[in-house]
């Protein structure tokens, strides 16, 4: 668990006039639900967070959250009062849903736990308020409401990110509120108190805004992942590439950062989920679909750079998915982990918080100890800062491939043979020391 220098968050109770404290139930107390849940403590209302995990539950009655994420102990504390846990739904007049909807074999989400939680509110109170904080297809809430006509329907969105979940909980960019209920509508802006953009749409709308967002972002990542190898071929530098874009306001420079591709919980499956319903409409996502194509063939990217050989030994440094979190779902460092193994190479790992299978050491001087080659697959500081002169000392021959083209040492003399991604002029060998 990280221990984070962040103050227990305390809203200023005197600008906050005319507000309504009410209670909220929040189904489900993985990373949205309980972030939510903690958001709306430190709004003042008082929560009450149900999950049928009772260890889970048990823990988190304690103090003890289930997720790292910087910040959460401390915010726990600071809300215990407002903050109630229980297997039990209890009868409530709001219900958030937060419950995970996983990928399916063929890629389409699984909506079974959603429908179960509606099913079981609606035995409650058939007239309750239901907010789905759930990422689920567009049309879900639609058909939700149509099959409990009595139950009042909203869909809010979270973007949050890992890592930065509170923070991004607290000062939100925007707060979509999709719902057909001008009265809950209402009621979700007093609740979430937030001065964010608000857009209000109907909840098939909403839907859709949530994986054009993410979307989006992964749409970014894989041009210029594209460009990065184009880059590599012409001679050019894609760091300075899209700083050189990044500068127009139409394009912004977030999401421009070259390396071994994208992974985390949310841009594979929700890519996955899109592209799967938009075929049942008959509608190609051609974009979307070639980001996806484009991050898998990132990784076969950096394995043609590592040259991997039967019986070497090669050093993941980063397992997690981004750094700041333990988070190994869908980490493009375990899938570059299987291709590597296939080719019967021997695989040590390193990572200052996520655990694997993977020959894991506890520090990165094991893992870089006697390596054939290193390779960074998650932007960590400890990789940022690794000096050349370890890299020197403990390896068999100091082999630097950087997936996430942060290596601090990389535009000066090293004596290292480093390769990044696209970054043809911070590419050096022993021979060629600027
Ligand atoms: C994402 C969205 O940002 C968030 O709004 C949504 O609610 C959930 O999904 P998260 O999965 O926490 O959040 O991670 P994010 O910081 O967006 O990074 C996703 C992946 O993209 C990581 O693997 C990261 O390494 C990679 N990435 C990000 C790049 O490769 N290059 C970039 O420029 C930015």
């Amino acid at each position: 668990m990280h221990k984070s220098s962040v103050l227990p968050y305390s809203r200023d109770r005197e600008n906050d006039k005319g507000r309504d404290e009410v209670q909220v139930t929040v189904i489900g107390t993985g990373y949205v639900g309980l972030v939510t849940a903690i958001g709306l403590a430190e709004n003042g209302h008082e929560v009450i967070c149900v999950d049928l995990n009772a260890e889970r539950m048990e823990q988190l009655t304690k103090g003890i959250p289930p997720i790292t994420e910087q910040g959460i102990e401390e915010a726990l504390q600071a809300n215990a009062a407002r903050m109630t846990f229980t297997t039990v739904y209890p009868e409530s007049d709001l219900y958030l849903v937060a419950v995970g909807t996983p990928e399916r074999a063929d890629g389409s989400c699984d909506l079974t736990a959603v429908e179960a939680v509606v099913a079981q509110i609606s035995r409650l109170n058939p007239e309750a308020n239901v907010v789905l904080k759930s990422t689920v297809p567009p049309g879900t809430t639609e058909r939700l409401q149509q099959s409990y006509p009595e139950l009042r329907f909203a869909m809010v969105p979270e973007f949050l990110r890992e890592g930065t979940a509170l923070a991004d909980n607290r000062a939100p960019s925007r707060l979509v509120i999709g719902t057909r209920d001008h009265m809950l509508a209402e009621r979700l802006e007093t609740l979430f108190l937030t001065t964010a953009p608000v857009v209000q749409v109907d909840p098939t709308t909403a839907e859709l805004t949530k994986y054009a967002a993410n979307s989006f972002l992964a749409v970014k990542i894989s041009f210029i992942n594209e460009i990065a190898r184009l880059a590599d071929a012409v001679g050019a530098d894609v760091a300075e590439v899209a700083h050189g874009i990044g500068l127009d306001p139409r394009i912004g420079p977030a999401f421009l950062r070259a390396g071994a591709g994208y992974g985390g919980s949310c841009f594979p499956k929700d890519i996955a989920a899109l592209t799967a319903l938009a075929k049942t409409y008959e509608t190609p996502l051609h974009v979307i679909e070639g980001a996806d194509k484009t991050n898998e063939a990132q990784l076969d990217y950096v394995l043609q750079k590592i040259r991997p050989v039967k019986g070497q030994r090669i050093a993941l440094l980063g397992l997690a998915f981004k750094p700041g979190t333990d988070d190994l779902r869908d980490a493009p460092a375990l899938r570059l982990a299987e291709r590597l193994e296939a080719l019967g190479v021997h695989i040590t790992g390193y990572d200052p918080a996520a655990k694997t299978l993977l020959d894991q050491k506890p520090t990165l001087d094991e893992a870089i100890a006697e390596a054939d080659a290193a390779v960074i697959m998650t932007e960590w500081d400890e990789m940022k800062q690794l000096e050349p002169e370890r890299l020197q000392r403990l390896m068999r021959t100091p082999r630097l491939i950087d997936g996430r083209n942060c290596w601090a040492y990389a535009d000066r003399p090293h004596g290292v043979e480093y390769e990044g991604i696209g970054r043809y002029n911070q590419t050096f060998t022993n021979n060629q020391i600027r």
